[in-house]
């Protein structure tokens, strides 16, 4: 089996749109195991739409999972980290201390674009890498604007921000999903998958599949190092050279 790490995987109960329960949290980190994945990140949002989505809470909710999970015998790691949707109170919660990132190891903090809007994140970017920690922007691919915004990207990449695409997308039944997203990873523009999974029917915490489509594509070290050596990297709050995005030579309109 494909040692495979999941870096976005909604697993605290009750605190956001994830498993309503520990138990069905339990099922969700049992099918992410068969699946190949040994550790997780536990994701809750954290936008104002989920109160209770403390950093108190968060903490304490990944460790009773984790204990429950070591109780139970199910061989998966977690760590807490908040999915934060960016707004313009982000540099005012980090500064105080609201924010979980990674493992609330303070090196990479996950963020999410407002519900349907595409912001230009670069001076937020910038502000964060001053503060040494690294912004992971979780799943692209679902800002249509951005598909038509190379420039925007390239501009993100190079400031230090992170590409977690979804597996879902990744395996989506609509095809120019995949055609973009197949060519972003292509030009070195995705640096993780990962599966935002919520519950067992709705997005499952599966990452074999969408691993196996990207060794497809492109090579199975690519599909390792975006379900593996990457994420390995962001677990234990390691630094990551990622490969220098690829800017296809004919001409763009570039922003
Ligand atoms: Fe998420």
């Amino acid at each position: 089996m494909l040692p495979l790490i999941d870096t976005h995987c909604h697993l605290l109960a009750g605190l956001d749109d994830g498993p309503a329960d520990m138990d069905s949290a339990i099922e969700m980190c049992r099918a992410a195991r068969a699946d190949g994945v040994s550790r997780v990140l536990a994701v809750a949002h954290q936008n104002p739409c989920w109160p209770n989505a403390t950093r108190d809470r968060i903490l304490e909710s990944a460790q009773q999972l984790q204990q429950r999970l070591d109780h139970d015998g199910i061989s998966v790691r977690v760590l807490p980290c908040g999915e934060v949707m960016i707004g313009a109170e982000l540099m005012d919660d980090w500064a105080a201390g609201r924010l979980v990132s990674v493992g609330d190891a303070a090196r990479y903090l996950l963020l999410e674009m407002p519900h349907g809007l595409l912001l230009d994140i670069g001076s937020l970017i910038a502000e964060l890498v001053a503060e040494g920690v690294r912004p992971i922007l979780a799943h692209p691919e679902r800002y249509r604007p951005l598909w038509f915004q190379p420039g925007l990207m390239v501009d993100w990449i190079r400031r230090g921000c992170l590409m977690q695409a979804c597996a879902d997308g990744v395996l989506s039944r609509e095809p120019q999903v995949q055609r973009q997203l197949r060519q972003w990873i292509a030009r070195d523009w995705i640096h993780l998958v990962a599966s935002d999974g919520h519950s067992l029917t709705t997005r499952p915490p599966q990452l074999a599949a969408a691993h196996d489509l990207i060794a497809h594509w492109t090579s199975p070290i690519v599909a390792q190092r975006l379900t593996y050596h990457h994420p390995l990297a962001i677990f234990e709050s390691q630094r990551l050279i990622v490969p220098h995005p690829k800017v296809p030579k004919r001409r763009w309109s570039f922003r």
